[in-house]
């Protein structure tokens, strides 16, 4: 599918779950959160025939994401169901990696093909202090098991604040380098004020390239992270929903006022 603007809208990114169980300071407001209900949430009948239809239509790239996607129950079903739809040729996840010595070798035999798995910092402290609830040693787990069960690449998201060279992100280069991990390096970004830039390592943040759709827990379709505008694939149908986000997926992104990355995936 071809944008307005050339681009090739071929990936698309799947929010499962609203929910988490860490608390990154980033990432969930002081405030609390109000959280989806459940009947709002998309099913995995939903999700997986919603896929169908963006694939049959030239999707090729699947991400799933959340929240946190391994804490919606019974993520391994949804994964093999979503794995054997014909034409997907590159399945992976996002993940804060918590719960992925758990679930990584079901992951695998699901079809799930890679994992990113987010890491700011190898401090001990510093991790409990950015996400509140998290030990550390839970995703050191995780990562080796995502290694070892065959989920390869895995690729670390390093959120920084301004740059790569800040002591935190240096400790995390030298891991990744140490444990031959990809690392990516994402500026913390702010969608109410329209902050963001593009992700050094990957491919985000350059709108000029960017290829993807998102879809929410509760079935909204966005074609922009930093832009308001969304589909209800339940209120539209899947066809007219994709058709839609890809004819009106903005040149640039702006604001977001009415989103936030634990519900739409980042
Ligand atoms: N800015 C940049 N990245 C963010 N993430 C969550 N909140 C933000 C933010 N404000 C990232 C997480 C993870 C991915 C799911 O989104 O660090 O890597
Ligand atoms: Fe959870 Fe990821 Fe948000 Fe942290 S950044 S609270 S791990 S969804």
């Amino acid at each position: 599918m071809y944008d307005r603007f050339n681009r090739n809208i071929n990936y698309l990114r799947i929010s499962v779950t609203d929910r988490c169980n860490l608390r990154c300071t980033y990432c969930m407001p002081e405030e609390g959160i109000q959280l989806l209900r459940h009947e709002d949430i998309l099913s995995f009948d939903e999700i997986t025939n919603f896929t169908k239809v963006a694939v049959e239509n030239g999707v090729t790239k699947v991400r799933i994401t959340g929240g946190e996607p391994l804490v919606r129950k019974g993520i391994t079903t949804l994964v093999r169901m979503i794995s054997e739809i014909k034409g997907i040729r590159d399945l992976s996840m996002t993940t804060n990696g918590v719960l992925l010595k758990q679930f990584a070798d079901e992951l695998r035999a699901a079809g799930l093909q890679r994992v990113n798995i987010s890491l700011d910092t190898i401090d001990p402290e510093k991790f409990k202090t950015i996400t509140l609830t998290g030990n550390i040693i839970d995703v050191f787990e995780g990562i080796n098991a995502a290694k070892n069960a065959g989920l390869i690449p895995v690729k670390i998201n390093c959120v920084i604040k301004e740059s790569k060279e800040e002591e935190e992100a240096k400790a995390v280069t030298r891991f990744c380098k140490d444990n031959n991990l990809e690392i990516r390096y994402i500026r913390q970004m702010d969608l109410v004020n329209g902050h963001f830039s593009m992700v050094d390592g990957g491919t985000g943040g350059d709108c000029s390239l960017c290829n993807r759709l998102r879809l929410t827990a509760n079935g909204k379709l966005k074609p922009c992270l930093f832009n308001n505008i969304e589909f209800d694939i339940r209120e539209l149908g899947f066809e007219k929903a994709i058709k839609l986000a890809v004819e009106l997926k903005p040149e640039c992104g702006s604001k977001n006022e009415t989103g936030a990355f634990y519900n739409i995936g980042g």
